[in-house]
């Protein structure tokens, strides 16, 4: 299978952004551990970081041709991008949302996510655990 990693906002500063909330495992890590994971499955993992709104659509476009399943964390976007809500609800392809912290327990703003609603499932709240169980859980969905 082929799975796509994205990773929005400010997610470049893992490690150094609000370690107490976000812990101290960098971007760099995360995807490193995540491809191995994959790999030792036999899949193969992509992953792809933006700043932009517009990039992160462009990217969920492509999965169409380009990729069997999608984990997003979308950060700041989650709770209110109508963008990256309808680039998933338009792709024909499973996205799993997930989190670092748990959005639920934090500021009313961000206890709403406009994208959980078109995807697959949620992991939110195990820091980078819930990009590990993401991504275990949508490979398992694709291979059942
Ligand atoms: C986040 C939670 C968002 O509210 C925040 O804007 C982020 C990261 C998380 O992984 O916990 O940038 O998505």
């Amino acid at each position: 299978m082929r799975i796509l990693v994205l990773h929005g906002p400010n997610l470049n500063l893992l490690g150094a952004r609000e370690p107490e909330i976000y812990g101290t495992t960098t971007l760099a890590e995360i995807d490193a551990r995540l491809r191995e994971i994959a790999e030792a499955d036999g899949h193969v993992l992509e992953s792809f970081q933006s700043n932009h709104e517009g990039e992160l659509v462009d990217k969920l476009q492509s999965a169409v041709r380009d990729a069997d399943g999608v984990v997003i964390n979308p950060a700041a976007f989650s709770h209110y991008s109508l963008a990256l809500r309808d680039a998933v609800e338009a792709i024909d392809v499973p996205v799993v949302e997930v989190h670092l912290s748990n959005i639920y327990a934090r500021e009313p703003f961000r206890r709403r996510s406009v994208l959980s609603g078109v995807c697959v499932g949620v992991v939110a709240g195990f820091g980078v655990d819930s990009y590990v169980g993401g991504l275990r859980l949508l490979i398992s969905r694709l291979t059942a």
